[in-house]
């Protein structure tokens, strides 16, 4: 702070603040850290109730031909100060563009953090794959209940009580008529009682079955039920869908079918496709058995047709070329970061 001002004042004493005042005002300013803080500084020093303004009034004080001493001196320091000031003021300035630059730069180069997108899962892939085809055959996508009654799963398939062919196929009960539905053949029913032909479905699903878990067998797994009901079909027009598919799914693999039996188809028959080195069977079908057309009241004098039901884990297996069953049902990432 300058010294208070006495009466008389010597040009000695002004000089002396000046020179004081020119010494502190460096330090100050070389210390200032902020903008702030040099404009306090502006103002303490040259403001018009500041440290200098303090010196220019004592000036008046001093003899006439003094003046001019003092106010020269005056001028000088106050152009110093104002150099001092603004160039503290440029440095730090630029020190604090530095410093925001410095903890706002994006390293482009930092590896970002990956979030692996998910896929279809293999067996989801297979059903769409076998329903795009049928699709493009003229197929519509049918679904049905997986708690199913006796009566859809059995009965109406001309598999009545006590029928042997229900041995065929172990059954998890849930009540005396409740069942987990063994095969997608009831989506037939289902579909047949509110559609009347000609109908063409596919029917994808879940099915169960006790069956004891190894590499070929879970007691969960899919099937795809395919159903065509028209006038005039026969067992060529079975073997020309069937055929055509399968081309279609695996390409040139050698096909064969099988006599076989199935209460609801007759004649029935087991498709099986050559892999490597083995008959693998892929399907059941056959042409839908005229009980239970009758059963529906379709005529069967007038409509016939054909039904099939494709083992989807099967596919799937040949397709990738995978050799237990258990490895689509476990959940292992390793395992389903391939497909
Ligand atoms: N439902 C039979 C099963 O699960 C498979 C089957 C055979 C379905 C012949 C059909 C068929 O539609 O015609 O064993």
């Amino acid at each position: 702070m300058p010294e208070p001002v006495s009466a008389t004042v010597s040009l000695q004493q002004l000089t002396d603040q000046l020179e004081q005042l020119e010494a502190r005002a460096g330090q100050q300013i070389a210390a200032a850290a902020s903008a702030a803080e040099l404009e306090e500084l502006r103002v303490g020093l040259l403001g018009k109730k500041g440290q200098l303004s303090a010196v220019l009034g004592a000036m008046g004080k001093l003899p006439g031909d003094e003046r001019p001493l003092v106010g020269q001196r005056a001028n000088v320091l106050k152009e110093q100060v104002q150099g001092l000031l603004s160039e503290r003021l440029a440095a730090v300035k630029g020190a604090a563009m530095a410093e925001r630059i410095a903890a706002e730069t994006l390293d482009v180069t930092m590896p970002a953090t990956f979030t692996p997108a998910g896929h279809r899962h293999p067996l989801i892939s297979t059903i769409e794959e076998i329903t795009d085809i049928f699709g493009g055959l003229g197929y519509r996508v049918e679904e049905g209940p997986e708690i199913e009654s006796d009566h859809y799963n059995f009965t109406a398939l001309n598999i009545p009580p006590h029928h042997p062919a229900r041995d065929m196929q172990d059954t998890f009960y849930l009540s005396e008529h409740e069942l987990l539905r063994t095969h997608t053949s009831p989506v037939q029913i289902r579909h047949l009682e509110k559609n009347p032909p000609p109908v063409r479905i596919v029917a994808p699903g879940r099915v169960y079955r006790r069956d004891a878990v190894d590499a070929t067998h879970s007691p969960v797994f899919h099937q795809v039920e395919v159903l065509a009901i028209d006038e005039g079909l026969d067992f060529s027009h079975l073997r020309g869908t069937v055929t055509t598919f399968l081309q279609q799914f695996f390409g040139d693999l050698p096909v064969r079918f099988r006599a076989s039996y199935f209460p609801f188809t007759e004649p029935s028959a087991e498709v099986d496709v050559q892999w490597r080195g083995r008959w693998l069977e892929v399907m059941g079908c056959g042409m839908v058995d005229p009980a239970v057309l009758e059963g529906l009241g379709i005529d069967p004098e007038r409509y016939s047709g054909f039904a099939a039901g494709l083992g989807v884990e099967r596919f799937c297996m040949v397709r990738h070329g995978i050799d237990d069953i258990r490895r689509l049902f476990t959940s292992d990432l390793r395992f389903l970061e391939q497909f």
